[in-house]
């Protein structure tokens, strides 16, 4: 039986290849649940507590669609103004009083560090779904599932990273994970305002994986096979003009694909806002949609190698 050798998933660096392997082995199984059109009885009893505070729809949704899928429980704080942390209550009592109540805690907070703090607190195993501008793990397990699953092969592939790298989790969480295969290359294509920040840049140095940094969107997918593009993150913005400046800046359309490989994935972690043009949708090699499907059998592959006996 494959098995997970820690009990919390906080960030992309504590995984080995060794690791994915388990959790894509376990979610192709999980597949096979899906595809049942039953529950799964697997960990029948557990009760896992939803703690959003910031908004979500995949993350909260899929999780919680994937603890029902194994025939489990779930008690959810879908918004942080319903939750006793908006009467001035710690994270860390608060997130105390709800490993009582459950047996695992998957939390979304602004903070970044959040998650960390909240295991630092319970006994119970946390997982991480998204922590500020920080990280945001399941994420980035379920984009290089995706991947996988669209290229055949983790191994000899330049991924180009499009939008808003400075505030976008995902595409950190992406970076560090993608870390971890052969001649893997970069290209992160930004504004000057929101670049790549230094910890990921580092990270890549100190990996000497190849990479590149520039603001010209053409210039940047030429040699990708993998197009992973995000919005501009507009609820990390303190300028809200900086924002309505850059906003249209970085829009994929049919035209800018022409200069891409025919065959580039092409990935988003939703939600869009203006980002892909509607155009792109039809396309075979459009990617995101079964990218955020993906995002059900890995968060069971997940609680399941966490919580089982
Ligand atoms: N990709 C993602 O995290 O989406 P949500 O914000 O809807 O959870």
């Amino acid at each position: 039986m494959p098995e997970l050798p820690y009990k919390n998933i906080l960030h992309t660096k504590q995984f080995s290849r060794e690791d994915l392997e388990t959790i894509f082995e376990t979610a192709r199984d999980m597949e096979k649940i899906i595809s049942w059109e039953k529950p799964g009885k697997l960990l029948e009893g557990k009760i896992m507590a939803s703690l959003f505070y910031e908004p979500s729809t995949r993350t909260r949704l899929s999780f919680e669609s994937a603890m029902k899928r194994l025939g489990w429980e779930v008690i959810t704080v879908s918004d942080g103004e319903t939750s006793s942390l908006s009467k001035g209550e710690s994270l860390e009592d608060n997130a105390l009083i709800n490993s009582m109540y459950s047996d695992i805690l998957v939390i979304r907070h602004p903070e970044a560090g959040s998650a960390e703090k909240t295991a630092e607190a319970v006994d119970v195993p946390v997982i991480n779904a998204g922590d500020g501008t920080n990280q945001h793990p399941t994420q980035a397990l379920l984009d290089v599932y995706t991947i996988f699953k669209e290229k055949k092969t983790l191994d000899n592939l330049h991924i180009a990273i499009v939008g808003d790298l400075k505030y976008g989790r995902t595409t950190h969480s992406l970076v560090f994970l993608m870390g971890l295969f052969e001649n893997v290359s970069f290209s992160f294509i930004s504004p000057d305002e929101l670049p790549m920040p230094e910890k990921v840049i580092d990270f890549v140095k100190e990996k000497n994986i190849p990479y590149t940094e520039t603001s010209i969107y053409k210039e940047g997918i030429t040699d990708a096979d993998i197009l992973y593009v995000t919005r501009m993150q507009k609820e990390r913005f303190t300028d809200m003009s900086e924002y309505e400046r850059l906003k249209d800046d970085f829009i994929l359309t049919l035209d800018i694909l022409k200069t891409a490989k025919k065959d580039v994935s092409i990935m988003h972690p939703l939600p869009r806002v203006n980002e892909v043009d509607h155009e792109v949708d039809a396309l075979p090699n459009a990617a995101f949609f079964r990218q955020a499907w993906n995002g059900v059998p890995i968060r069971m592959a997940l609680l399941y190698l966490l919580l089982k006996d």
